[in-house]
């Protein structure tokens, strides 16, 4: 025991895998630097991903798809230091994947700064490079749904699987990311009724955000959860703390004594 916690083995992929068959749910959240990494990791949370939502959560850009390798490189660098017991996993950005070649020099380049496994939006149509990626023997994690890379094409965050082709589409690109590999994927806004219904018909598991509670698992944006980010308001995520109603009261309360110790 350290510090009241037991000492735990390294999370494999094959072990996100296998959580499935165990029946045992996948509890996955977002981290982009070391604090928060160890904190997750403190909690016993078996998948971290270093998310593109980087972007959007902590660079101030309107939407993932300006985020580059060097940023994506930055913060996998910091949350690697924290050593996670957790899997540490990380986005691929947008256009990074584009050709099989560009892929695999990427994905490299993410597991040289400290990831162990690295996550790609698309089914597929990125085939390929997905099974280029997992023939390095770099663990492949599937993104499907409401793909936050394409936003500006699509035109919005909606909601995926309401029509039936889009239906199919998405069971076949579960069913290929499964076959080429992958140890876990994705569900990203994807209605709940076929969310459920491709995660009865793959072996690896589902982890859904804004796709209901039929998934092998869920994601979510760790300042999503935590409230620090009001400006956003998400329909997916009740946060469960109010982190940034807390810290502006911590804040103004501080500046406070200071001024007043000015003053006196
Ligand atoms: O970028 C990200 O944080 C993600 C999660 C929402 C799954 O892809």
């Amino acid at each position: 025991m350290v510090f009241g916690m037991t000492t735990r083995s390294k999370v494999t992929d094959d072990e996100i895998r296998q959580m499935k068959s165990l029946g045992r749910k996948v509890a996955a959240l977002t981290a982009y630097d070391y604090p928060m990494t160890k904190l997750l990791d403190d909690a016993g949370i078996p998948l971290i991903l270093v998310g593109d939502s980087l972007g959007m959560v902590v660079l101030g850009y309107p939407d993932t798809t300006h985020v580059t390798m060097a940023e994506m490189e930055h913060h996998v660098r910091a949350a690697a230091r924290a050593q996670p017991r957790a899997l540490l996993s990380a986005d691929l950005p947008f256009r990074s994947y584009e050709t099989v070649q560009d892929a695999v020099t990427n994905a490299r380049r993410l597991i040289a700064a400290g990831a162990e496994a690295v996550k790609a939006e698309g089914g597929i149509e990125i085939i390929d490079q997905v099974k280029a990626i997992i023939a390095e023997g770099i663990p492949f994690f599937g993104h499907l749904g409401m793909l936050p890379q394409h936003v500006l094409e699509v035109g919005g965050y909606k909601v995926q699987g309401k029509v039936e082709s889009e239906h199919q589409r998405l069971l076949q690109d579960a069913k290929a990311l499964e076959q080429a590999g992958a140890f876990a994927l994705v569900l990203e806004l994807v209605t709940s009724p076929v969310a459920g219904e491709i995660s009865t018909h793959i072996s690896i598991p589902t982890i859904g955000i804004g796709s209901g509670k039929l998934c092998d698992g869920q994601v979510l944006v760790t300042p999503d959860l935590l409230g620090m980010l009001p400006w956003f308001s998400l329909k997916h995520v009740k946060p469960r703390l109010n982190a940034a109603e807390q810290m502006r009261r911590v804040v103004s309360e501080w500046q406070e004594s200071v001024c007043q110790q000015a003053m006196a």
